[in-house]
């Protein structure tokens, strides 16, 4: 097998065997996807693609790679064991309309038994295997079939039948509710050091699951509908912690190179050996993972701080969880920022994370310390409430806890759990709707991944929102920027850098400027040309964000306007054509969110 030790080789190795097949390499995305109301984080490498996977033209072409960042919550509870993590980085290629299942499934045995040089005898794959309620959609006699002709032997093929879509084995989106998606095959390895079985077992979790190719060509628009999509795409995703993890012998993550540094350190300042006690080396894997998710979150350049709401609660959530592991591990003094070091050294290829170390550290001190003070206080207060319960700890208990002692909910439900007790969520979430009217994010639902939103209200308020940073340009300053956007299909949310409240004659201001460049009938033009000429023109671009080469603009024209045009930027849309279809425009509401940021929340009608 090929000798990988670092994960910067695998990334390099992988990308360089896909530019070799023709395909451009895209910089990786935010953590954070802007202008999408379903989703917290970025979950997957195709993600930030959704636009182009149902037919938009990218830039770049029709081939597509890169290493994505990602962050998965739904599996929080299992971090812990040796391969589950929330923070993980995935290797992916993209064809666009292009390459079909031969190709990538030749690409794809071609890299692990070429380049990663992994002996056939360790591979098995699974392949869709139908399902009874979408008879439409059949068993993929076709993958199976190039599987076996590249020498995969049948006993190494397993035909996942029956609830695949249900399970979502060997069936893979859409993200959210709707969305692209498609039966897929997976390729696994056999990770044992004996030799492995001749007939593969896909439940024998001895064989990991190592790489997945989707063929996308499914638009799921409904429970139960599929439609076909326009173009037949292919998604896949290789995860590099579990890849480097196989390719280096290991059964344990938390053991590459990835992972060592850390680890080493979790071990001096809790005075702990990894590997030695259960109990240990799992919070020592907790505190790993969550820090370094943090690290992640904090390092990404939107700025997200530990707060009650959306990505800043899961940010707290992580950040809170590894400090009672580390109490557990019999940690005592503040510990988390002295580990931010070793996880940056391990990614010198993120400078998000190098430009905000400062940022990172200051943060995660700040949260250790304010938790600190509530946690001792707060399990004793749930030691009493434990004391009380025969069988299911009252809501309101468990909202106290939240509100008085900082405990997130899931911390709550997770003591109680460790206990063999459950938590009243019916009564909490009264309580908690009844003391205040937190955004829908903290319901478990909110935290689905999805998908971009591209209904005719989504497109009407991004357009308004282009119009609007101009306007804050025209009114306020030339020197306003966006700080971060949020679009559901009620209403745009704007931040931007300002020192102060808006008075009511400039938000007035404001608003007129929109509404007489939405009467004035603007178009709208899409443009794709290269990331230097977009900067040149006077695009607007987002702070620190990572362009390709070629990126797509859009102008809104004014021939009023010395420029000829009243806004342009850096963006994947979707647009309205014209901006006379954005109707009217109105501020709901103006208010600052940090030091020097301000936001707006506007609606858009149509009388
Ligand atoms: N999007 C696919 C996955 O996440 C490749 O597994």
């Amino acid at each position: 097998m090929q000798e990988i030790k670092d994960r910067q080789e695998l990334i390099k190795a992988y990308i360089h065997f896909f530019m070799e097949q023709q395909h451009k390499e895209l910089p990786s995305a935010s953590l954070i996807p802007e202008n999408d109301p379903t989703v917290l984080f970025t979950t997957a490498g195709m993600h930030p693609l959704v636009p182009f996977l149902l037919g938009q033209k990218h830039p770049l072409g029709k081939r597509v790679t890169n290493v994505q960042k990602c962050i998965r919550t739904q599996d929080i509870e299992e971090v812990g064991d040796p391969f589950h993590h929330t923070f993980f980085e995935m290797l992916g290629n993209w064809s666009l309309g292009d390459y079909f299942k031969n190709e990538m499934i030749g690409f794809s045995f071609r890299f692990l038994t070429e380049t990663l040089k992994i002996p056939k005898e360790r591979l098995a794959v699974t392949v869709f295997g139908g399902d009874k309620r979408v008879p439409q959609i059949p068993k993929d006699d076709e993958a199976a079939g190039i599987w076996g002709a590249l020498g995969m032997p049948k006993e190494r093929i397993a035909y996942l039948e029956g609830g695949a879509l249900e399970s979502e084995r060997n069936w893979w989106g859409p993200a959210g509710e709707t969305g692209p998606c498609g039966p897929d095959t997976e390729m696994f390895y056999w990770i044992a050091n004996e030799p492995a079985p001749r007939i593969f077992d896909p439940e024998d979790d001895r064989w990991v699951e190592i790489w997945n190719d989707v063929f996308m060509q499914y638009n799921k628009v409904g429970e139960g509908a599929y439609e076909p999509l326009a173009q037949k795409n292919v998604d896949t995703g290789m995860g590099v912690e579990r890849t480097l993890s196989v390719l280096n012998g290991l059964q344990d993550n938390y053991q590459t190179s990835i992972f060592e540094p850390l680890i080493r350190k979790i071990e001096t300042v809790s005075q702990k050996k990894y590997g030695v006690h259960e109990e240990d080396t799992k919070a020592m894997r907790i505190i790993a993972d969550h820090l370094r998710a943090a690290v992640f979150i904090l390092g990404d350049e939107r700025a997200i701080k530990p707060s009650n709401l959306g990505q800043g609660y899961v940010l707290r959530r992580l950040i809170r969880r590894a400090v009672r592991y580390g109490r557990i591990l019999g940690i005592e003094g503040n510990f988390m920022s002295l580990l931010t070091k070793e996880v940056l050294q391990v990614y010198p290829d993120y400078q998000e994370l190098h430009r905000n170390h400062k940022f990172i550290t200051e943060q995660l001190e700040e949260e250790e310390r304010k938790f600190k003070l509530t946690l001792e206080k707060g399990l004793k207060k749930f030691d009493e409430i434990m004391e009380d319960t025969k069988e299911i700890i009252p809501g309101k208990e468990a909202f106290l806890l939240f509100q008085s002692y900082g405990f997130p909910i899931e911390m709550t439900e997770e003591l109680a759990e460790e206990k063999g007790i459950k938590v009243d969520m019916e009564e909490y979430n009264q309580e908690f709707k009844k003391h205040q009217d937190l955004s829908r994010t903290l319901s478990s639902g909110a935290f689905k991944s999805g998908l971009a939103d591209d209904s005719e209200a989504t497109k009407r308020l991004h357009t308004a929102t282009h119009l609007l940073n101009e306007a804050l340009r025209k009114v306020l300053g030339s020197d306003i920027k966006q700080k971060g956007s949020n679009i559901n299909p009620e209403r745009l949310r704007f931040d931007f850098n300002f020192s102060r409240k808006l008075t009511p004659e400039e938000l007035k201001n404001v608003e007129e400027f929109i509404n007489s460049k939405i009467k004035a009938k603007l178009n709208v033009i899409r443009e794709e040309i290269p990331i230097e000429d977009a900067l040149k023109s006077g695009a607007q671009a987002e702070f620190g964000a990572k362009y390709p080469e070629l990126v797509s603009i859009y102008t809104i024209e004014d021939k009023s306007d010395q420029r000829g045009w009243f806004s342009k930027e850096i963006c994947t849309g979707p647009h309205v054509n014209n901006t006379s279809e954005l109707g009217k425009f109105k501020i709901l509401k103006e208010e600052g969110v940090a030091a020097g940021v301000r936001r707006i929340k506007a609606v858009v009608w149509n009388e």
